[in-house]
């Protein structure tokens, strides 16, 4: 049967000093709570619950997920009293239900799954997630007799001295028989913080002789909570090396690990090399053996297999296919697509543009609404005159075509197969194929025109005070 996944995202987060609700802050570019979501999926979870507190507006538009179940704690008592918010959305609920912390978002599937297994095979009714802190400090201790079985988890601020040198500590993740949903109502409140812990439930179940565990695994850095600034900085470290970390290991080579950036969702490909400052953003694919210089930025696009990208160049909601080469400074804006082998060179910029293979834009042009075929050879300083004021206008250029440079195709406009398009042409109308077309004022020639104008205005004099003079 699938578990139920509770995510407990409701707090004030007052140790952030920050009007954004603790669990949206970003860590390496991923919201907190987007980071379990994303984690919970990889499970093949049943339902997934997110109790959400005033902010909960904010947080259907951030994870935008029709999956998930909201429910509202409207006053904040403590983590008990959130997990009985949900008292409704759970009950008709027969599988294990894991609760999380929504501000412990390094947890790994692969823990969560090793832990519902200990829970599901010694058949507990209550199981923590339990790890050995460093630092314990921010965390409830986990109680232990001198068997070993558990016996509470009591927070810092109840702790006395001698419970506050354990290093074992709650991680914040549960996994719970539904018979267990039912100890909610006994949690007292704690008298220090005035708040319902959810942590109680393991007196509660050990007192009516239900079974019920801790279990210490994974690594201290996947639990780490975050409650504070620093904490949320120390997050987005772990997260970046996590993820580095995972690309090197398959086989991507960093000049400077430190200056790049790649989003939790991007995905790298074997060989591929990135100079410093390249910066990978979400819902990027980047094929094998691709080579990016620094100072590129790509967002949401897909770069096929041995593609270069040169410095300076910005790409983004694009498809670039193998072997292209782009940069350096080209700016490929959203909807382009780029052919094997093409070239996309300096200072062009490209907007909802297809680019058909081997064609080359090499130098200083704006291609905007164009499709534009195979071989095609785009001259320097070509323009698609797209905007009319009012609305746009597509640009057709077929196969083997050539616009010579500088010049302007204003759309709507079909520029044929093979055709020749003459240097320095304004091109207004449909360009039959294999056609030249021209469109400039005939050269004149005035023979000694200069000679003439010399001898009626003489060359100026240069200043006494002129900079040659003086030096
Ligand atoms: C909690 C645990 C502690 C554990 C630590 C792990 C309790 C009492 N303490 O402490 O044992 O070691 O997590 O990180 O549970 N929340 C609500 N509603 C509330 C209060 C909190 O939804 O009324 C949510 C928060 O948004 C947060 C989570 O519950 O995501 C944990 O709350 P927090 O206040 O951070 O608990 P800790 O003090 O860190
Ligand atoms: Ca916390």
């Amino acid at each position: 049967m699938k578990s139920t996944y509770v995510i407990l995202a409701a707090g004030l987060g007052t140790r952030m000093n920050s009007s954004l609700p603790k669990v949206l802050h970003p860590v390496y570019g991923v919201p907190m709570i987007q980071s379990i979501v994303s984690t919970v999926k990889r499970l093949a979870p049943g339902k997934i619950i997110v109790i959400a507190g005033r902010h909960v507006d904010g947080m259907k538009k951030v994870l935008n997920d029709r999956d998930i179940v909201y429910a509202r704690q409207k006053v904040q008592k403590g983590t008990g009293h959130a997990l009985r918010s949900a008292r409704k959305e759970l009950r008709h609920c027969k599988g294990t239900v894991v609760v999380l912390n929504g501000d412990t978002p390094l947890i790994t599937a692969k823990t969560i799954r090793e832990f519902l297994l200990r829970h599901h095979k010694n058949r507990n009714f209550v199981s923590v997630l339990s790890f050995r802190a460093q630092n314990p400090d921010s965390y409830g201790r986990i109680l232990r007799d001198s068997s070993r079985n558990v016996l509470a988890v009591i927070e810092e601020r109840d702790a006395t001295l001698r419970q506050k040198k354990i290093r074992e500590v709650n991680s914040g993740i549960y996994a719970l028989h539904p018979g267990a949903l039912g100890f909610l109502d006994e949690i007292k409140m704690n008298k220090k913080k005035k708040e319902y812990y959810l942590t109680d439930i393991v007196d509660i179940a050990l007192r009516r002789g239900k079974r019920t565990a801790a279990y210490c695994i994974g690594h201290e850095r996947e639990f780490l909570g975050v409650n504070t600034k620093q904490e949320l900085l120390q997050a987005t470290r772990f997260m970046k090396e996590r993820i580095i970390n995972h690309w090197i290991a398959r086989g991507v080579y960093f000049i400077d690990e430190d200056s790049v950036y790649i989003h939790p969702d991007a995905v790298l490909g074997a060989e591929t090399t990135l100079y410093p400052n390249v910066f990978i953003d979400k819902q990027s694919i980047i094929g094998k053996r691709v080579t990016i210089y620094p100072n590129v930025r790509i967002l949401s696009s897909a770069i096929g297999n041995d593609v270069i990208i040169k410095d300076m160049t910005v790409i983004e909601g694009s498809v670039i296919k193998n072997k292209a080469l782009i940069g350096p400074f080209a700016h490929i804006r959203p909807d382009s697509e780029i052919g094997s082998e093409a070239r996309i060179g300096n200072f062009v910029e490209l907007k909802k543009t297809v680019i058909g293979k081997k064609t080359n834009a090499a130098h200083l042009s704006y291609l905007g609404d164009a499709v534009i075929g195979r071989h095609v050879n785009i001259g320097a300083g070509t323009i698609t005159c797209n905007y009319d004021g009012k609305s746009k206008h597509v640009t057709t250029i077929g196969d083997y075509a050539f616009v010579g440079s500088d010049s302007q195709l204003i759309a709507p406009i079909t520029v044929g197969k093979g055709a020749y398009i003459g240097a320095g042409s304004t091109i207004s109308k449909d360009v039959p194929s294999w056609a030249l077309a021209l469109s400039r004022a005939e050269q004149r020639k005035i023979l000694n025109w200069a000679k003439k104008k010399f001898q009626t205005t003489g060359r100026k004099k240069k200043s006494k005070t002129g900079r040659k003079k003086e030096a």
